[in-house]
């Protein structure tokens, strides 16, 4: 059997951005209407350093009103609800994004709360996960919306596929089988205590990896021919044992990668696949948020 194709998510999120720095600079001139994204940070967690800034960057890139609060790690919750009313009042800010994790004196779900729905970026508030499973239109979460972008991209017509997610949470798993079942797949959420997960696996057509395990699924839970999309980013030795010893790391997949690719007809590679369509769909997610407060129809070449 032929070798998987590897689908580029980096390439993907890259046209993708370009088509929505498009539109921004048309509803710009013809509206007067700039999207606006806050971002907020509490505390010094290095990798939430690096989405932040990637975010900012790309936002500006894409041409956005774009704001980042990088407030201390000793915030209080009060200290954060405040800013978060303040930024629902903003007329100029029409998604706010507050970083995860959140030190240990802030309750994650109460800040979630207490964003408006209509500006919650990363599709978290519960009306939005309620939204999502009615099949209102709602605010997805950015990553399992880069999955079924890749997905349909990849494959066209979801209809009627056998599609396995491993891994059930509210960021990630859930989601993304609600939005695989609202593609008219038949889905099943596997998870740490699913019996024979193996097995399971090896029914799918589709099968998407959020389980956060470095390359748990090997090349022999996978159906030939197979679409595979691994959601994870895992942190693991370097593999030769000198660079390892000196604490340098390299970044790995859910999936066995190496293994997969002889048996998948499609996969994505980590890094490169579903890791830069996060950041593309929340300037979508932002879009979108911009357009229907402004009861302007979002522009159909960024394909939403
Ligand atoms: N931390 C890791 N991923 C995410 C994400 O998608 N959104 C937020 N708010 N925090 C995160």
């Amino acid at each position: 059997m032929a070798e998987a194709r590897i689908i580029d998510g980096k390439a993907f999120a890259a046209t993708l951005r370009g088509r929505i720095a498009g539109a921004v600079q048309r509803l710009r001139t013809e509206k007067g209407l700039v999207p606006g994204l806050a971002v907020v940070i509490v505390g010094e967690n290095p990798a939430s350093q690096i989405y932040v800034k990637n975010k900012g960057e790309q936002s500006r890139e894409a041409g956005f009103h774009s704001v980042t609060h990088r407030l201390a790690e000793a915030t209080t919750q009060d200290d954060l609800l405040r800013l978060v009313a303040q930024l629902n009042a903003d007329p100029a800010i029409h998604g706010i994004l507050v970083q995860l994790p959140l030190p240990p004196q802030i309750d994650a779900m109460a800040v979630l709360a207490a964003i408006d729905p209509d500006k919650d970026v990363d599709g978290f508030h519960v009306v939005n996960a309620g939204r999502l499973a009615v099949g209102l239109p709602a605010l997805v979460p950015c990553t399992p919306l880069g999955c079924l972008m890749l997905l349909k991209d990849a494959l066209g017509d979801l209809r009627g596929r056998e599609a396995v997610v491993v891994g059930r949470s509210n960021i990630v798993g859930k989601p993304v089988a609600q939005l695989l079942l609202q593609a008219d797949c038949t889905v099943t959420i596997a998870h740490s205590r699913t019996a024979d997960l193996q097995a399971v696996c090896r029914r799918a057509d589709i099968l998407v990896a959020a389980v956060g395990r470095p390359e748990m699924v090997r090349g022999s839970w996978i159906k030939p021919g197979a679409t595979v999309i691994d959601v994870g980013i895992n942190r693991v030795p370097a593999r030769d044992p000198a660079l390892a010893a000196q604490g340098k790391s390299r970044v790995v997949g859910d999936v066995a990668f190496e293994e997969a690719r002889m048996v998948a007809g499609a996969i994505t590679p980590v890094p490169g696949g579903v890791g830069p369509m996060t950041i593309a769909c929340l300037l979508l997610n932002t879009l979108t948020a911009a357009c229907r407060g402004a009861g302007v129809p979002v522009p159909d070449e960024v394909g939403a």
